[in-house]
């Protein structure tokens, strides 16, 4: 651990030596990279590092509050958080095709980025949570098949056309020494061993069109999937655990009625890369769990199936 401590005196201060009295822009997620990234920042420079958050309207549960009072309760810098919502869900109007979808938001994510940053007059870096292993995909990812699966983008994926010197502290890292980093930084627990969330969020568990109250739907039991994960102690021992909502919908009965509603997947792996997954066995008093409130407490649902696909040849996201 002392050479994680011994890595962040040295990044503080040679960031410190490189930015002077210019601002840093830094583009916040609610992850962990972009958290450690943040923190190492503030350490170094404080007053002048300004952070952006664009809330794409396609986070978890409370997760935009949560992040902000975390931040605010950590750092005492400057907080930008663009309210995207309803531009993204404009975005995404109709749109059912995957690829497409992930192409809009991306789209949406840097002019939503570039409107705020544009207003942060004075800065001259942008910080991002680059890592080792990003560094060698997108070398690779030119004609890699990896860049051809999904699209991906990420607070880490804004143009060069942005005009900032870029500040990439974690790139000689990779995830778990990241996490180490960030506990040694005094980061709290529950963010440090946060599972990742893709950039484009519930929209790629949210299959088909995207609409306001499928992500309603949606939230509500992704939120149960995971409080109960986490109940049960299982979450540092998983790698992902989510719902999906499904384009889909089935019969059921209610007491004497006939219902016609939304069916929910469960997913829930385990990787070391997040190349290759297998599904998580979970105990069945859990996933029994897991049902029985979906079913109960989440309105327009009346069906809930567990993922036991592993990738290959299934990815883990659905879309
Ligand atoms: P797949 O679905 O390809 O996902 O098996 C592998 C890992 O990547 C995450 N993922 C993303 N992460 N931006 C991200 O930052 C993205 O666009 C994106 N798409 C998928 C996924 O959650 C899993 O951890």
């Amino acid at each position: 651990l002392w050479k994680l401590h011994d890595f962040a005196q040295q990044t503080i201060a040679e960031i410190r030596e490189r930015v002077g009295n210019d601002r840093v822009i830094c583009g916040l997620s609610g992850g962990v990279d972009s958290s450690v990234v943040a923190a190492l920042l503030y350490q170094a420079i404080g007053p002048q590092l300004s952070c952006i958050l664009v809330d794409n309207g396609l986070l978890r549960k409370q997760e935009a509050e949560s992040v902000i009072s975390e931040f605010t309760k950590h750092f005492k810098t400057d907080l930008h958080v663009v309210a995207g919502k309803e531009a993204f869900l404009e975005q995404l109007a109709g749109i059912e095709e995957p690829q497409e979808k992930r192409r809009r938001i991306g789209y949406q994510f840097v002019e939503c980025f570039k409107a705020e940053a544009r207003k942060i007059e004075d800065a001259k870096y942008l910080a991002q949570g680059t890592l080792y292993p990003d560094v060698i995909e997108s070398g690779a990812a030119i004609d890699g098949p990896a860049a051809t699966i999904k699209l991906h983008h990420n607070v880490g994926g804004l143009p060069k056309e942005l005009g900032f010197e870029l500040i990439e502290p974690l790139r000689d890292l990779f995830k778990d020494e990241v996490r180490k980093l960030g506990l040694e930084l005094g980061l709290p627990e529950d963010l440090v061993w946060r599972h990742p969330f893709p950039g484009p969020g519930l929209a790629v568990r949210c299959l088909g069109e995207v609409t306001d109250d499928k992500l309603d739907v949606l939230r509500e039991a992704d939120s149960i999937v995971v409080s109960e994960i986490k109940a049960a102690g299982l979450y540092r021992s998983t790698s992902q655990a989510f719902a999906v909502l499904l384009p889909v919908r089935s019969v059921g009965v209610m007491g004497d009625a006939r219902t016609y509603e939304d069916a929910v997947a469960v997913r829930c792996v385990n990787t070391d890369d997040f190349m290759t997954a297998t599904w998580s066995d979970l105990p069945y008093e859990v996933l029994a769990r897991i049902s029985t409130r979906i079913i109960n407490e989440v309105k327009g649902v009346n069906r809930v199936c567990y993922d036991i696909s592993t990738k290959p040849p299934a990815t883990i996201e659905w879309e």
